[in-house]
């Protein structure tokens, strides 16, 4: 018999993705994603960028206003910071996968302005098959999470940016894996502490620079 459709049964992205597919086929079929009803505001997919098997993979937490636009990830103020920060660790921007966990921009209108909101924990499972199809085409040796949705989306819900950051912590995702905080948690520090958030920022990076050497 049938059984009727509960939130347990919520739909995810897992029946959209092929078997063994490259980045390209992951994309294409990203595209279309209905699995959360986040398509229906949001111009387009953002997907995951960087070469096909780089060895450095960055993850954040959902595309922002000018990602929604452009199409592309952390391309707005916090992906500039990002990239800023990266090169201070020898790090190229296009040497790395950038992509984020849920893949359609969550937003609330305020005026004529769209405000970033933080998607739910069930956008966040919907959206998962696509960072897992991600992280298993690239193969990176390092993965990066950016923020606590990124971190508890990929270490757990009882994982706790605050105490753990900055250190690997064994994950079946890849040989090293670690979170930090949110470049756009820099960008609205008080300015009297932006530059030291910044400067643990960037420590935090070098972890994963020096595990990439
Ligand atoms: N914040 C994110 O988490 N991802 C983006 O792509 C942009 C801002």
């Amino acid at each position: 018999m049938p059984r009727k459709a509960g939130p347990a049964e919520h739909d995810t992205a897992a029946r959209l993705i092929p078997p063994r597919p490259s980045l390209a086929a992951l994309r294409e079929a990203a595209r279309h994603c209905t699995a959360c009803s986040l398509y229906a505001g949001a111009t387009q997919t953002v997907f995951g960028e960087g070469p096909a098997h780089a060895r450095l993979l960055l993850v954040g937490e959902t595309p922002g206003d000018q990602e929604d636009r452009s199409g592309r990830p952390f391309v707005g103020p916090a992906g500039r910071l990002l990239d800023r920060c990266l090169a201070a660790v020898g790090i190229e921007r296009d040497e790395a996968y950038v992509t984020n966990v849920v893949k359609h921009f969550k937003w609330t209108p305020r005026g004529k302005r769209r405000l970033h909101a933080k998607p739910s924990t069930m956008e966040i499972r919907a959206c998962r098959p696509w960072i897992e199809a991600e992280i298993a085409a690239v193969k990176p040796k390092v993965i990066v999470c950016l923020g606590a949705t990124a971190a508890q989306a990929l270490l757990g819900a009882g994982f706790r940016v605050t105490r753990q950051r900055g250190a690997f912590v064994p994950s079946a995702l890849a040989p090293h894996v670690l979170a930090t905080v949110h470049p756009s948690a820099l960008l609205r520090a008080e300015p009297e502490m932006r530059e030291a958030e910044i400067a643990r920022f960037i420590a935090d990076l070098q972890v994963a620079a020096k595990a990439l050497a």
